[in-house]
């Protein structure tokens, strides 16, 4: 790959314009190479690249965590709202993210960003039951025929049979519940259709990975290797 490109869209250093600015005035060096120009070819993987002093580090792919807010959709881009993208910090910008599945507009809470797109598939993929857990406020308690409905597996207002889906009381009026699948409004969907209506709708846990709590709505970070590995049971497993 050329420098210049390298320097641009695989680190996100600033425009093509600007970083042949900073090769030109020597801010970049390469180990073991002289006359460094912008046509230079490296090879991100084994050439060492380093920005004022400072070693550059490559990564193909970057996983964040967002305590996505209300009022947010889970878009890459919307004509008139503003999206989980806005959240990513500057750093992760040239590496276009897009979030791992959809949180409707009123729903809060877990939401991953990532451009690695095979992992996503993965999560997504309906084949492999990846176990989704929401708080739900309620307009009424539940109670424990709903937890058997949901148990052996709800029929939404459309026909659809649910996968079976774990309910339990959380509080007044609060309930968690975990689902494998990911229907459209499908947790609002199945109270729904045990009559009961959802006030408000927080994402805790994607597989095993847990909302930090210490993070506020609208709060982002990278995921830790650990926390890669409880949302991806099957990271550097083989190619389903
Ligand atoms: N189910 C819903 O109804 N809404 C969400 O945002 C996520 C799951």
């Amino acid at each position: 790959m050329r420098l210049d490109k390298y320097l641009a869209s695989g680190l996100g250093l600033g425009s093509r314009t600007d970083v042949k600015k900073m090769i030109k005035s020597g801010r970049v060096k390469i180990d073991g190479m002289t006359g460094i120009r912008p046509e230079t070819a490296v090879d991100p993987y084994c050439d060492k690249v380093y920005i004022d002093g400072a070693q550059a580090r490559y990564r193909e792919f970057a996983y964040l965590m967002l305590n996505k807010p209300k009022g947010c959709v889970s878009a890459t881009e919307d004509a008139k709202l503003p999206t989980v993208c806005d959240y990513v910090p500057q750093e992760f910008k040239h590496m276009n993210l897009f979030p791992v599945g959809r949180l409707d507009i009123d729903t809060e809470g877990l939401c991953v960003l990532t451009n690695d797109g095979r992992m996503a598939h993965r999560l997504l993929s309906p084949k492999s039951h990846v176990p989704k857990t929401y708080i739900a406020e309620l307009d009424a308690q539940i109670t424990t025929e709903d937890i058997e409905k949901f148990k052996a597996g709800l029929i939404l207002e459309d026909g659809f049979k649910c996968k079976p889906s774990e309910l339990e009381i959380y509080g007044v009026n609060t309930a968690k519940v975990v689902i494998y699948e990911g229907k459209f409004h499908q947790v609002k969907r199945m109270f729904s259709a045990v009559g009961k209506n959802v006030l408000a709708l927080r994402r805790i846990k994607m597989n095993r990975l847990c909302l930090d709590g210490n993070l506020g709505p609208g709060e982002i970070r990278e995921l830790t290797e650990t926390e890669l590995e409880q949302l991806d049971d099957k990271r550097g497993g083989a190619d389903e």
